[in-house]
């Protein structure tokens, strides 16, 4: 899928997505929030490229997702497109709606995901929530606007929950959980979100639906898969749940090379004749 030569490749969308369930090709998802992150995974085959509100945490250092605002939401957005249409403009680029921007009245979700696509070229939504919010998805898909469903671990409700522990351990909040699921398929949701939840659940979740299911701490059999980009790429040092694997050290790479870089100014190494004119 890697394509350098800046070459277009067909969008991912909605319909593809509900094309690789059906043909048991599982779904890759990322966060990313900026520019240059989002260029080197659509360059990379990426299908899904979640402008997650985790930027709240990851991005701006708030202990939650709840502070972040749709202006700084659609600022991370932007920035997100413009790094994807850079490259082969191939990754379907999803925005999450933050906190308080859609739970007021479907009216208000409505109005702020009718915002949220016109000032960018993305291609979806996300909204936590299952029974509660089914009214707004279904108001917000009826006016073709495709929305993610989000369900388990929802950060938005962590000072409810009290932890972020495991969801849907017992039998009745499991059931809710599948129930949830059929409402936002039913009221027009394209994909779901499974997070932290028991493997066994989201296996029968995942078979009950006909959308793609998207799984962060949710076991193998899953549609698909998402990771925060700063857990899977070693920034987050703090954060080491069992659900992340780690696939680069990045935090020590990059302090490694500002450590050399601060010690060769230092010393006077850099810069050489050759880097000055
Ligand atoms: O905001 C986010 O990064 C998310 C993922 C954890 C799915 O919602």
């Amino acid at each position: 899928m890697s394509n350098n030569s800046g070459k277009k490749l067909p969008h991912v969308t909605t319909r593809g997505l509900l094309e690789m369930k059906e043909r048991k090709e599982r779904v890759t998802m990322l966060t990313a929030y900026d520019y240059t992150t989002a260029r080197i995974l659509d360059r990379s085959g990426i299908d899904v490229i979640l402008v997650g509100d985790s930027a709240s945490n990851v991005f701006s250092g708030h202990n939650t997702t709840l502070p972040i605002t749709i202006e700084e939401m659609i600022y991370h957005t932007k920035a997100v497109v413009r790094g994807v249409q850079a490259e082969t403009s191939r990754a379907m680029v999803v925005i999450d709606m933050p906190f308080m921007s859609y739970q007021l009245s479907s009216e208000e979700a409505l109005r702020n995901a009718g915002k949220i696509m016109k000032d960018n070229e993305c291609d979806g939504v996300k909204m936590e929530g299952g029974k509660v919010i089914v009214d707004a998805v279904k108001r917000i898909t009826d006016v073709g606007i495709p929305v993610m469903g989000h369900l388990g671990l929802t950060p938005q409700s962590i000072y409810k929950f009290g932890s972020y522990k495991v969801r849907a351990q017992e039998k009745k909040e499991a059931e809710e959980l599948l129930r949830d699921a059929k409402l936002l398929e039913e009221a027009g949701a394209f994909a779901l979100v499974l997070e932290k939840i028991p493997a066994d659940l989201a296996a029968e979740v995942t078979r009950s639906l006909s959308i793609p299911t998207i799984g962060i701490g949710a076991g193998g059999a899953c549609d698909g898969q998402v990771l925060v980009i700063n857990d899977m790429l070693g920034l987050n040092t703090e954060f080491h749940p069992r659900f992340v694997r780690r696939y680069a050290d990045l935090d020590s790479i990059i302090h490694d090379a500002v450590v050399r870089y601060v010690d060769d100014v230092k010393k006077e190494e850099f810069p050489s004749e050759e880097e000055s004119y």
